[in-house]
């Protein structure tokens, strides 16, 4: 099979019956595309090394040491930051590690800097622990350019934390290094800690590089936390497998003792992947990934912005897109309309920030068929509106 024939395999039909949860919350009439969860198929390699962990039994209380050696290796390889493998901890998903961040840095009513907008999970957890978020506006009409002077605005004694997502979703940039240069600065002249979110780092289009803030210099280094992830990659979000670093100590000794109390370590049949999802074996998936996804784009902006008040934006990296619509409706109501005139499932914009108000997010990780097919159907329903 080629890769063409892999990524494109996808159809309403057969997705109907997938386990997958994006599927499954909506009427089987709806297509599903409110979820950051690809719709391709899991890789044959994949399958094999979970199939080789149960003949090994390695189903037993077990040390971690190895994976958390072959993501040190993989951090330094891609993200060229030097941790020990003590430096590493195994999470389960990225979702946790987005609160062990906030509950590290944070007691109530401490201010944490969020770019607006931002995924949610950043939201809930900031929401938790009471902590007051402290917007740093991305401004749509400006490509969401992270804007050095509207950050100095909102640092100050009371900032506790800097988080951020880089590809960022919902708004679809790879921050510039110059963008990321800036906040290095920002944070080391008042010394506040920043957690950054690097899950999405293999989705960058038209050539583009991730940098790791941490990597950037040594005094942004020793303020950062990193996180990455393997679900949006391969979509294996039910292995639920993260991992974060910090050269740290107090950070990272912090980030330990919060995650013993909350999780007992990790699970031996998601560890048995990482050695091929980490290492240069699955390179080509990645690459073929990238071409296909960028086929997707290219559709979805030229089709998009062909249908009166809809402004699609042309995203650098993640495979969510956040376009807004501006036809005199409330995220929710548009939701509404398209589920039930469209029978298109999206997310509402509002959940990622008080910006993402007329915004819909929309996963565009699907065969070209399906893709086209959703698009028709907002085009139908969008038209009778102008
Ligand atoms: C930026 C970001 N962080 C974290 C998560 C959650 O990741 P995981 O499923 O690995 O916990 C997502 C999921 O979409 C995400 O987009």
């Amino acid at each position: 099979m080629s890769s063409d024939d892999i990524f494109d395999s996808p159809t309403v039909e057969k997705m109907v019956n997938s386990l997958n949860r994006k599927w499954q919350i909506y009427p089987k009439d709806v297509i599903p595309m409110w979820l950051a969860s690809p719709d391709f198929p899991i890789l044959p390699e994949i399958k094999q090394a979970l199939h080789k962990a149960v003949d090994d039994e390695d189903l037993y209380y077990n040390s971690d040491i190895k994976p958390r050696t072959a993501m040190a290796e993989k951090i330094k390889r891609v993200n060229n930051l030097q941790v020990a493998p003590d430096e590493v901890m195994i999470i389960q998903g990225v979702e946790p590690i987005l609160w062990f961040a906030v509950k590290h840095a944070c007691s109530e009513g401490d201010e944490v800097v969020l770019p607006n907008p931002m995924y949610n999970g950043f939201l809930h957890a900031v929401h938790d622990i009471k902590a007051k978020p402290a917007y740093w506006n991305l401004d749509f009409e400006d490509g969401y350019k992270f804007n050095e002077e509207k950050l100095k605005e909102i640092v100050n004694k009371k900032t506790k934390l800097i988080c951020l997502c880089n590809p960022h979703n919902p708004a679809g940039r790879v921050m510039t290094k110059s963008e990321l240069k800036a906040v290095a600065d920002i944070a080391v002249d008042n010394q506040t800690r920043v957690f950054i979110d690097e899950l999405w780092e293999d989705i960058l289009f038209d050539g583009r590089e991730h940098i790791s803030l941490a990597s950037l210099n040594p005094e942004i280094e020793s303020l950062t936390a990193t996180a990455w992830g393997v679900s949006k990659t391969f979509g294996v979000a039910g292995l639920y497998l993260g991992y974060m670093a910090s050269t740290n100590k107090e950070m990272l000794g912090d980030f330990k003792k919060i995650a013993k109390l909350v999780q007992r370590g990790s699970n031996t049949l998601a560890r048995a992947v990482v050695p091929i999802m980490l290492d240069e074996t699955l390179d080509w998936w990645r690459r073929d990934l990238i071409n296909h996804l960028t086929k997707i784009r290219e559709i979805c902006v030229k089709r998009m912005n062909d249908i009166p008040n809809v402004k699609f934006p042309k995203i650098e990296g993640t495979y969510m897109a956040f376009p807004r619509f501006d036809i005199g409706m409330t995220c929710e109501e548009i939701h509404d309309y398209l589920l039930k005139e469209a029978k298109v499932g999206l997310s509402q914009g509002t959940s990622f920030g008080p910006l993402g108000e007329h915004h819909m997010r929309i996963c565009i990780a699907t065969s070209e068929a399906i893709m086209n097919e959703a698009i028709d159907r907002m085009e139908n329903a969008l038209t009778k509106l102008a």
